[in-house]
Order: structure tokens, then sequence, then C-alpha cells
């Protein structure tokens, strides 16, 4: 087979604790298509689903599973190869032999899926992120659009959250592996980057290192010397002294397990004395985010201590003034941390954010704020041992929420406007790495990528 698998057990085993929750229900499940990007048979890249992947394994188009927690077995469905798909694609094995590799001794065509559904009742299936997707289950389940939009499992979504949530032994592994390639990716930028490059230069070293291990990439490269762009994927500014270089970057490993890694550095061989002010309060609010890291704390305080830690050293910078802890409760960290200090990740670089962020990131009866900054936090729930989340602080001047934010003389009792013009051009600053939560306190996953100001100049100027 050309894609790898845990052992049969894992999915047996992941099946059955579903049952268990679930207890009764048809539970139905779409793998995905492969999606033409300009004509049918010109493709995108195939990404199968994350839950389908979780449960089934297996990776290729074409498939549904349905999980009957009545009867208690699982049915595959899905056609072996044609001839013309051997002569194109490439022989496969049978669908029986990989049922058989993921722990499903029955199989049936696709084509019997809508009659094996006709009788049923208790369907639940989980909301459908492709438009492909909600056409197939509108006509299996012969509802209008509308209604399969709305008519998912509440049930089932909260099911799968409470076990993909939280990562065995042997999921770490296959993380730790792509953390490992998504550091060597950072690295190799690191190393690279030289002024007068086009961040496209950059952008394929970085793309290189992901394929060049087997890996591809968790999500499109951020790299930009706009790094005040939180989600910026234009890549054609050319790389000048004195420019910041912002890489949000990572790598899915064979498996699909994702890392998300961030870091930012001088195009010059050092920092200047203003990015080192910015970047090492950055840092701070990182280190103090991870010490606080451990079971029972929830992730909202973790998020409150990063935003403190930032307000701390604005005041020493003269950029605020006034009280730290009002300045806090008055939500003045937002004008330079505007995003989350993080989410959770595994399958999906924002894992589970189809099964709807709410139910990921927050604790049942707890609400989301809807207030600037805050409501941009998607992970705010208790951590847990074996829950695996992005830390990733930043400090970005936004000259257009500068702007509105000084016309409006904002919270000028703790803004020191005529201060805070003088980074108006700065740009921004964020790092990112992975952890897990263990027993005692919290492991980063992957292999170590410098962070530290001394680490990146001695890399930059080597
Ligand atoms: N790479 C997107 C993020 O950090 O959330
Ligand atoms: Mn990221
Ligand atoms: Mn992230």
């Amino acid at each position: 087979m050309h894609f790898r698998l845990f052992a049969e057990e894992v999915y047996t085993q992941r099946r059955k604790s579903l049952m268990e929750s679930m207890q009764s229900g048809i539970l139905l499940f779409l793998g995905n298509e492969e999606v033409g990007m300009n004509y049918a048979d010109n493709t995108y890249p195939f990404r199968q689903d994350s839950t389908f992947l979780y449960y089934f394994g297996i990776d290729i188009p074409g498939l549904a599973a349905i999980i009957d927690a009545d009867a208690q077995q699982t049915i595959l469905f899905g056609d072996d190869i044609s001839l013309d798909g051997v002569i194109w694609t490439g022989p496969l094995p049978t669908m029986a032999y990989m049922a058989d590799q993921v722990g499903i001794s029955k199989t049936a065509s696709i084509s019997e899926l809508a009659g094996y559904l006709s009788n049923k009742k208790n369907i639940q299936y989980l909301p459908p992120y492709r438009a492909v997707n909600q056409i197939k289950l509108s006509s299996l389940l012969n509802q209008p659009l509308g209604k399969i939009k709305e008519n998912f499992s509440l049930k089932l979504i909260k099911a799968v959250i409470g076990q993909r949530s939280f990562k065995s032994a042997l999921e770490l592994t296959e993380m730790e592996a792509a953390c490992d390639i998504s550091a060597d990716m950072h690295l190799a930028a690191m190393q690279y980057a030289k002024p007068g490059m086009k961040e496209y230069e950059v952008a394929a070293q970085v793309r290189k290192v992901a394929y060049e291990q087997g890996g591809a990439l968790a999500y499109p490269i951020i790299l930009t010397v706009n790094g005040e762009t939180l989600h910026n994927h234009y890549h054609g500014n050319t790389l000048a002294p004195g420019h910041l270089l912002l890489i949000d970057a990572g790598a899915e490993n064979d498996l699909h397990y994702a890392g998300d890694l961030t870091r930012t550095f001088p195009v010059s061989s050092k920092y200047s004395e203003q990015q080192k002010d910015i970047y090492n309060l950055v840092i701070k609010m990182m280190d103090n985010a991870i010490d606080a890291l451990k079971p029972g704390i929830t992730y909202k305080e973790v998020h409150g201590i990063a935003a403190k830690t930032l307000i701390g050293g604005m005041l020493d910078l003269g950029i605020l003034k006034g009280n730290a802890e009002e300045a806090f409760q008055n939500d003045v960290h937002t004008l330079f941390f505007q995003h989350g200090l993080g989410h959770m990740i595994g399958l999906d670089v924002h894992d589970m954010e189809d099964l709807g962020e709410l139910h990921v990131g927050y604790e049942e009866g707890t609400q989301k704020s809807k207030a600037f900054g805050w409501k941009s936090l998607r992970l705010a729930r208790t951590l847990q041992t074996g829950m695996t989340f992005t830390v990733e602080p930043g400090i970005y001047f936004i000259p257009t929420l500068i702007d509105r934010w000084y016309n409006e003389r904002k919270l000028e009792q703790f803004i020191n406007y005529e201060e805070l013009l003088k980074y108006k051009n700065f740009s921004g600053v964020r790092v990112e790495d992975n952890y897990v939560i263990t027993d005692t306190g919290a492991r980063k996953l992957g292999k170590y990528l410098p962070k530290y100001l001394s680490e990146i100049e001695a890399i930059r100027e080597s």
C-alpha cells in the first residue's frame, strides 16, 4: 500500500470507544474526494478527512464508513480499483484487504450505501465542511442542503472531540515527527535568507524541506516582512536590511499529524535595539505562559498571563502608562496582541475546527467573549494530560489599528501615544511552538528550534 497505517488494534479500539460513548445510532462518516483545481482531472493534492483518518486510516478517495453502534459493527463502503484506475493511477490492494488492515471485516460497494441507509433511523453525522459531501449527504439522507447543514449530531461531535483531544503515545510520536520536520523547515530558512532575496525564494526552501522528508505543508506558509498582517500569504517583497522576517510554517507527516511553528528573525544579522526590546518581550510572554502550563489551568488563564506580561513590558518601554492590572481589565493589550495564545493541534493544524471551535476550545456552559482580541481566543478550556496545542504569543504594530485608536484617543489614560507612534512601522513578531500537557506540566513537541535572540543572531551571523 502506498500509505502507512497504525496497527489494526488502534483503529478497532478507537471505534470501540466511540460506540461505547454513543451507545446507539448509525454513525455515518464520509471520506474526502479528489477536487479539481481548474478541471476535474487536474486535482489539488488529495487530503483525506481527518476524522476519517482517525477511525479508519485508509488514505484514498471514494470511501464512506458506517459505525453501527446498535449492531456493534463497522462497514467500509468503497469499490475495488477498476482497470482504468490501475492504468492511470496504479494498482491498489482490494477493499477487503485494506479494510482488514484496519480491523474491519465487512465491506460493501459505495453504490450500496444509499440502500443501506434507506431503512435506518437515528443516522448521525458530523458537520460537512466540503460542498461535495454536503451534496452527497443531501442525496443519501433525502434532505435539502439547508437541513443537512443544521441536522448534524452534536452528540457525535462531542464524542469525537472527547477522543481526539487526548493524544496517545503513538500519536505523540507522530506529532514529534511532524514538529521535527517543521523545525528543519525553519532552520533552513534562518540559514538561507539574505538581503536582496524575494520572500518566495525563502518560501521555496521552507517548502522543499517539508517535501524532501516525505511530508507536506500543514497549512499555507506565512512568510513576510509585514508580520503585522496575521495571515499574510503574499510572498513578493524583497528582503532588505532592517526588516524582520516572520515565518509561520509547519509540516504534516505522512500520517497527517501537523506541526505549527513560527519564528521571527532579522534580515540583517542582528536585531535593531527597538526590535530587540519587542522580540525579548514576546519571548518573555512565551516563557511565562509555558511556565504556567499544567493540568487543571485554563488556557484562558494562560492567555491572560501572556497578556499581562505584554503590558508589564510595554510599561517598562514607556509605550504604556498607569496601572498594569487596570490596563489588562481594559483590554489594552489587544492593541498589540489581537489573536489567541494558541489552539489545539493534531490531525488538523487547528485541530477539529470543522467540528466547531466552541466545542473544541471551550468547556460546556462557558461563553466565548465577543470583545476585540478575546473573540479570537480559539482555546480557553481547562488543560488536561494528553492535550496538544500551540503557544504563540505575538506583538503586532498594525498601522491602521494604531491610527484608529489614536484618532479616538482610545484608552489614552494607559497609552503613551507619542511613544507608540515611534513603532508604527515596526511590523510584527510572533514565536510559536507546540506543547503536550503531561501529568505534572508540559513538554515541547519536536526537536529544539532556536528561539532566544542570541541563538538566532548566531545562526544569522554564520
Ligand atoms: N499557522 C496558523 C496559526 O498559527 O494559527
Ligand atoms: Mn502558526
Ligand atoms: Mn498556530
